[in-house]
């Protein structure tokens, strides 16, 4: 099949949500929509388990088994969705916001009891970094939730996202009737006491003034959808499918996933409005995904878990071209080809080995220690794909070396398992020491215990009361220069032997940026003009 027809039917996205809102629940549904999963639990069994805050082991068990749930392919109705797995646990939102670099939309689940969480705003804010399009799925309507109207302002207001809706509830709770799908006119009932079974009882009500509606759904809810349709139709614009693409508007779907319910017009309507794969920007110019000559990047490393084999699976994005089994690619940060004997596709739970793939698909390519995240691929073009930036950490610690003559096998571990994504490094200008840097607290726990198991290395970590890791950038190379003197015992270099200011408190980055006004800072290590921090 030619490239353009293979761009045409896929579809690779992400869900993401504050813990506990659906998403495990929702991503099972649509794989079982797409057959991908025959039972419904199957996903949810390898869900890393809430109690595991402080229980890495079971992490470390986890880390196994989500290999396979790292991206859920699947067809349906003639369409390849490709779903990008983003762990839900607060402490690895750094994988998560590396996976969202390498999707074209996503699904954001809202819980309609609680309406917009804290780990919701995390997530948005990187999504409108990346202009991604969203849409939002209201979940839990078979509970006493929030008023949709509450919602939706809630939303708008807090994720800074014009809202939609594209469907509206029928009473909420004990009283949830169903779904009025405003885009297809088509009414949706609810029957709670089949929880596996998918709803196919769809009405078609071109007319709410139809008084077919009252025989469903009784009179007084009848009236108040018709009130709700009225009021919908006036005081939001019709859905502008451009607006959604660029990321400016989020329409919006209510339902109950553990009830399969609402599921099936959300994956129908995502079908049909959800981008196809995206152009990307690279350092020298834009790639589009109908460029005969293969492209991609890596967002994603997962390390083996059996230590004598230190083998790790790279998950490549393909943005452009056809890739090719046994091809020779141009790996460009190494300047080397390389060739690709067993790539593996992931095709609901299995995975498999492919021969080709297309832009959108995402690879898992065995790797011996080549790669690191945001690594790009070619036939030859030696571009960077740009986008796939490192975040300031929030917990900062010294790696302290407590077996002297380990010394190599600890720089290498900690060299490698920060290629991996697992934490961020930096070289501590004075003293060349070396801080880790994450988002939580769990990723010290799986660094000490991966250095000793897979390097036989041996470490501690003392906490260091950093507030933010700050890259920053400057015309005025006088103050630039002055700066790295003056701070110094807060200047650190990161990986690619970026400066990095490393802010003890919100107040020392404003005074640092009071008494330097030509710097600019960045909570990100890639970054527009327009993006720098401002108080
Ligand atoms: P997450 O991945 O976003 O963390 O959420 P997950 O799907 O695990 O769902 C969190 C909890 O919410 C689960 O209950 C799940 O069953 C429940 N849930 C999901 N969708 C709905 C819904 O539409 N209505 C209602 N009432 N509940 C829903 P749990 O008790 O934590 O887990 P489990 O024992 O059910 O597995």
């Amino acid at each position: 099949m030619p490239l353009k027809e293979e761009i045409a039917k896929r579809r690779t996205f992400g869900i993401i949500s504050h813990p506990d809102a659906g998403k495990t629940t929702l991503t099972e549904k649509l794989l079982l929509f797409g057959g991908a999963i025959q039972t419904a639990g199957a996903v949810k069994h390898n869900k890393i388990r809430k109690s595991a805050t402080s229980d890495f082991m079971e992490i470390e068990k986890q880390r196994g088994i989500s290999v396979a749930t790292s991206v859920m392919g699947f067809e349906y109705a003639g369409y390849k969705i490709n779903i990008l797995d983003t762990p839900g646990h607060k402490d690895f939102a750094e994988d998560t916001y590396r996976t969202l670099t390498a999707v074209d939309s996503v699904i954001l689940v809202i819980d309609c009891v609680k309406g917009v969480e804290e780990q919701t705003r995390k997530l948005m804010e990187v999504c409108r970094m990346r202009h991604t399009p969203v849409i939002v799925f209201i979940n839990k309507l078979d509970r006493e939730g929030r008023d949709p109207y509450d919602l939706l302002e809630e939303i708008d207001k807090e994720l800074s996202i014009h809202t939609r809706p594209l469907s509206w509830p029928i009473g909420m709770g004990s009283e949830f009737k169903g779904v009025y799908n405003l885009y297809e006119k088509k009414l949706q009932l609810f029957f709670s006491a089949d929880k596996q079974r998918i709803a196919e009882d769809v009405i078609a009500i071109d007319d709410l003034n139809d008084p077919a509606l009252e025989k469903y759904v009784g009179e007084s809810y009848a009236n108040q959808l018709r009130e709700d349709a009225h009021l919908i139709e006036g005081v939001f614009e019709p859905f502008d499918m451009t607006l959604y693409r660029e990321g400016y508007l989020a329409p919006v779907f209510f339902g109950s996933a553990i009830n399969n319910f609402g599921v099936r017009e959300l994956l129908d309507t995502f079908v049909k409005i959800a981008p196809t794969p995206l152009p990307r920007q690279a350092d020298t110019r834009a790639v589009n995904p109908e460029e005969e000559a293969f492209s991609g990047f890596i967002f994603k490393i997962h390390a083996n878990l059996d230590p004598n084999h230190r083998d790790r699976i790279a998950f490549c994005r393909v943005c452009s071209g056809r890739f090719e089994r046994n091809k020779f690619y141009h790996h460009v940060r190494l300047n080397k080809n390389l060739r690709f004997s067993s790539p593996t596709s992931f095709m609901g739970s299995s995975k498999s080995i492919l021969d080709e793939a297309w832009p959108g698909d995402v690879i898992g390519l065995y790797d011996t220690g080549n790669f690191k995240i945001g690594d790009t691929m070619t036939e030859g073009e030696n571009l960077q794909f740009k986008g796939i930036p490192s975040f300031s950490p929030e917990i900062f610690k010294e790696l302290v070396n407590k077996d002297p003559f380990k010394t190599k096998q600890l720089e290498k571990g900690i060299r490698q398992l920060t290629d991996e994504g697992v934490a961020q490094l930096f070289i501590q200008q004075m003293g060349n020491r070396k801080i880790v840097g994450t988002v939580g607290e769990l990723q010290f726990e799986v660094i000490q215990f991966r250095l000793s198991g897979e390097y036989g290395a041996s470490c501690e970590f003392q906490p260091r009361d950093f507030y933010k890791a700050c890259w920053f950038t400057s015309d005025n190379k006088e103050q630039h220069d002055k700066f790295i003197v003056v701070k110094g015992n807060n200047i650190a270099y990161d990986k690619e032997n970026r400066p990095v200011y490393l802010a003890e408190s919100a107040w020392m980055l404003q005074k640092a940026q009071e008494s330097y006004p030509a710097i600019k800072f960045h909570f990100t290590s890639e970054f527009a003009e327009k993006e720098s921090i401002s108080h």
